[in-house]
């Protein structure tokens, strides 16, 4: 029989860390929201900061056929041990263009021609998955704004080490995915309907396994959602 795979926090392979999430905490936006996972040796935490449906200015940037979704995500310098440089780099264009791509689907925006909702998403504490958990907040904060969604959509990332998959990736084992050769990790994005609307792979997995990650994901999204629910529903208490 094959020996059970241990992970380094006692994590069973398809535990998400703790979660937890809370809306309405940036006054001066039209909706916001924080979300974090909490593991025994960190947190990775996202606040989302929603402004709109507005005028898109400068008006070339206006698109006549639909609403434009403008995505900003942002490590904070202290969100890590080396501080980070502030300001935009690679990193942070490709991931807010993919936070973009994964929200779109849900959001029933047409009407809103010529406009632009920006959701600015900040990481303060970043312990591996961080797009993830700014999917989780943007997706919140956009719900607060009161801006039409068909579906909540949840995030959650998959790691393979060789054979193993795991779920909710922290820093420790990205750290090791980052060195294994079998090794990969692949966020994913479901709406609460169970679709998706995200996934990314780095590295190398078989159709079989990429299936299995597939499903892993959907179940977790499916507790994640649950954490989303709840702080959506506190708020309107
Ligand atoms: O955070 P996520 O897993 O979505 O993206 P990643 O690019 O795979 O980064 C994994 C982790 O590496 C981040 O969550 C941070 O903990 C860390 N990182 C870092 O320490 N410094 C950076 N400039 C970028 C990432």
């Amino acid at each position: 029989m094959a020996k059970e795979f241990k992970r380094h926090d006692g994590r069973k392979f398809n535990e998400l860390r703790k979660m937890g999430a809370k809306v309405g905490i940036v006054p001066n936006a039209d909706g916001s929201a924080e979300f974090w996972f909490e593991g025994v040796k960190g947190r990775t935490k996202a606040i989302a900061a929603v402004y709109g449906p507005k005028k898109m200015h400068p008006q070339h940037l206006q698109d006549p056929k639909k609403c434009t979704l403008r995505c900003n995500y942002n490590m904070m310098s202290f969100s890590v041990e080396d501080r980070i440089r502030p300001g935009p780099n690679r990193r942070s264009t490709e991931i807010s263009k993919i936070i973009q791509w994964a929200l779109e689907p849900v959001l029933m925006i047409d009407e809103y021609k010529n406009m632009v909702i920006d959701v600015h998403m900040n990481i303060v504490d970043a312990n591996a998955s961080t797009r993830c958990a700014a999917i989780n907040a943007a997706a919140m904060a956009l719900a607060h704004a009161g801006i039409p969604m068909r579906d909540m959509v949840s995030s959650v990332s998959i790691g393979k080490l060789d054979k193993q998959l795991v779920v909710d990736v922290d820093k420790t084992e990205d750290c090791v995915f980052d060195e294994g050769e079998g090794a990969s990790d692949i966020p994913i994005t479901f709406t609460n309907n169970g679709r998706m609307t995200h996934i990314q792979i780095d590295g190398n997995i078989d159709k079989k396994q990429l299936m299995e990650a597939v499903n892993l994901a959907r179940e977790a999204c499916k507790d994640i959602y649950e954490v989303q629910k709840k702080a959506l529903k506190e708020v309107g208490e």
